[in-house]
């Protein structure tokens, strides 16, 4: 067991972690420099008013000079007066400093996630890196500012304090001076101690909003299945890991808090000792004393604040370690250079493989086929037999494993990825919308304004006018969460508008497998009928119209294409096809 080795290298992770959020503030550089003029103009207070304690002392109580009496007073004045506008400075500087470095982290770790790679998304639960993106940022501006501010102008009052104390009586301030080192061990061990509790409390409380989350959201399965129980035991178990760990987290906070003042204590009845000596000799005027302890008093809250920038810190760091894995992860492969403005539609899948897990059989396995411009082929097969799979390797949101996906002749992977995407426009089976307006939702993705005739144009197209100059506010009419204020037929057409603005050569469309009722059945289809006009569509088709009309049928089962062909003719076969259909119909 070598156990130094690993924390003497997390230790230089973690100050290598720091180094680089302090560069986030850095850029602030002119308040920072701003913020701390305030700070050595607010440590300069706290020493000059120590020192201002001798001649109070000696001079009013002890000589009884007048001269002094009158401009003691005015000094302590003007004393605070400037140490308030400082500390406002530094106060207001960093407070900039934080919110700013929260703000770019949370822009830049935002931008990171929506360029990660799906599969990155699978293996993490969206509670985790919301809270990432909210929580971890905050503690990230605690230890990129506050802790910064507390450091420094502690620092610099204990170091004012200390050259009050030495000029007053360097006897006593060496005693002190030797008490030091104590608290520092201290503070270093209590330190190391927090770091590790706080890594695991942030894992807590993504679990916890995962857990609740997951638990709230399918509420209704819960109800109906008796899953409450489950739940609730699920939640209590990480709830109670939580508590255990955030009480550790108090209580390694209270002990260090009262050690250090302790400690403290102790050294101030050393120098108490040391100065009734010095006094005894002649060396150690009143004002002198009184100057001394007032030092030493002052220095204590410094002290004990010190000993929680470390615990600060180390929350930041825990925090930002978090976050910087992301920003440094492996963004979405984008090495294509070709260039396309429009392309003609041709699609080929060679051979293609994808596998989700190496010790699973793989979702695709050798899929090959051509789909000619502007013609519909039609994907079938049982659920779980890798329909979706293979329309996500068009927009690249999963790459293949093996073998090649060409679009005119071209592998996708030697494209630009947003101009590939730009060729694709996608309706998917749970439709995606936005907490926003009927228009901003059609025009998802488009650069600019977007008239509203044109808008008009693919709601008519998508039989969605209708129902939109209904709403309230048309198009100006915001449709909730998820467009939750609207049917599924709506949500639908709403879809098919967006599809239908983008005009993109190639459609992909996974057709919703809850049937609606007739009228709605019959809008969506005419409409889906108008959009697929003069595109390569690939549709995963559940509705016999759709494959009645499809140029080619594959039916795929287990990843592979078992059959392929027209309506008529796999239905005369009597294969897998035909056995499909005749669910199909049973079901209608
Ligand atoms: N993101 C993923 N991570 C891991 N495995 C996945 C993922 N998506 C799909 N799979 C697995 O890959 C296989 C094919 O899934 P796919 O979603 O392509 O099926 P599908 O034909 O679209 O099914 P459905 O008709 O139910 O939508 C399934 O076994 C599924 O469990
Ligand atoms: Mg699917």
């Amino acid at each position: 067991m070598d156990a130094p080795a690993p924390d003497a290298g997390s230790r230089a992770s973690s100050a290598a972690t720091y180094r680089r959020l302090l560069g986030y503030a850095a850029a602030h550089w002119p308040l920072a420099s701003l913020a701390l003029c305030g700070m050595m103009i607010e440590a300069a207070a706290a020493g000059a008013f120590t020192a201002l304690m001798n001649p109070l002392i000696d001079q009013t109580f002890v000589e009884k000079n007048p001269a002094a009496a009158a401009w003691l007073p005015f000094a302590i004045v003007g004393l605070f007066l400037a140490r308030g506008i400082a500390t406002f400075i530094t106060d207001y500087g960093m407070a900039r400093i934080g919110r700013g470095v929260v703000q770019t982290l949370r822009q830049e770790v935002l931008a990171k996630y929506l360029r990660m790679p799906a599969r990155w998304f699978d293996a993490r639960p969206s509670a985790v890196l919301v809270a990432r993106l909210t929580y971890n940022t905050e503690q990230v501006a605690q230890a990129s500012s506050d802790a910064v501010k507390v450091a420094i102008t502690d620092l610099l009052t204990l170091c004012a304090l200390l050259t009050v104390m030495l000029m007053q009586s360097v006897r006593v301030t060496i005693t002190m001076l030797v008490m030091g080192p104590l608290i520092a061990g201290i503070i270093a061990v209590v330190g190391r101690r927090y770091r590790r509790i706080n890594t695991r409390i942030q894992a807590s409380v993504g679990e916890l909003a995962h857990i609740a989350e997951e638990a709230v959201g399918a509420q209704h399965v819960v109800k109906v299945y008796g899953g409450q129980a489950r739940e609730e035991a699920r939640f209590a178990a990480v709830a109670e890991r939580n508590r255990r760990l955030q009480v550790k987290v108090e209580t390694t906070k209270a002990t260090s808090s009262a050690l250090v003042q302790l400690l403290a204590a102790i050294a101030l009845a050393v120098i108490v000792y040391v100065a009734g000596r010095e006094a005894m000799a002649g060396r150690l005027t009143p004002g002198a004393f009184v100057s001394l302890m007032t030092a030493m008093m002052a220095m204590l809250p410094s002290l004990k604040r010190i000993t929680n920038v470390q615990g600060m810190i180390q929350k930041g760091v825990a925090a930002a370690g978090g976050l910087f894995e992301v920003l440094d992860a492996e963004p979405e492969a984008d090495r294509g250079t070709r260039a396309i403005t429009r392309a003609t539609g041709h699609l080929e899948f060679r051979d293609v493989v994808v596998r989700y897990a190496d010790d699973k059989p793989p979702a695709l396995d050798g899929i090959g086929f051509v789909a000619e411009p502007g013609s519909v082929t039609a994907i079938v097969g049982r659920s779980g037999s890798g329909k979706s799979t293979l329309t996500r390797l068009l927009p690249r949101l999963y790459e293949a494993d093996a073998g090649t996906v060409l679009l005119d002749g071209v592998s996708l992977a030697d494209y630009r990825l947003v101009d590939l995407r730009r060729q694709i426009a996608l309706v998917s089976q749970d439709v995606l919308l936005f907490d926003d307006t009927v228009a901003a939702n059609i025009a998802y993705g488009l650069p600019g304004e977007v008239p509203r005739e044109q808008l008009a144009e693919a709601a008519r197209a998508a039989n969605a006018l209708d129902f939109i100059e209904r709403l309230p506010q048309g198009f100006d009419t915001r449709i909730g969460e998820g467009g939750a204020l609207l049917s599924g037929g709506q949500r639908q057409r709403l879809a098919i508008a967006r599809a239908l603005l983008k005009d993109a050569p190639i459609l992909i469309l996974d057709e919703a497998t809850s049937s609606l009722d007739t009228e709605s059945e019959r809008l969506i289809q005419e409409a889906l009928e108008r959009i697929m006009r003069g595109r390569t569509t690939l549709v995963i088709a559940h509705r016999l119209s759709t494959v009645e009309h499809a140029d080619q049928i594959l039916v795929l089962d287990h990843g592979r294409i078992v059959e392929r062909g027209r309506h008529a003719e796999l239905l005369a076969r009597g294969g897998p096809y035909a056995r499909l259909a005749g669910f199909e119909l049973q079901g209608a």
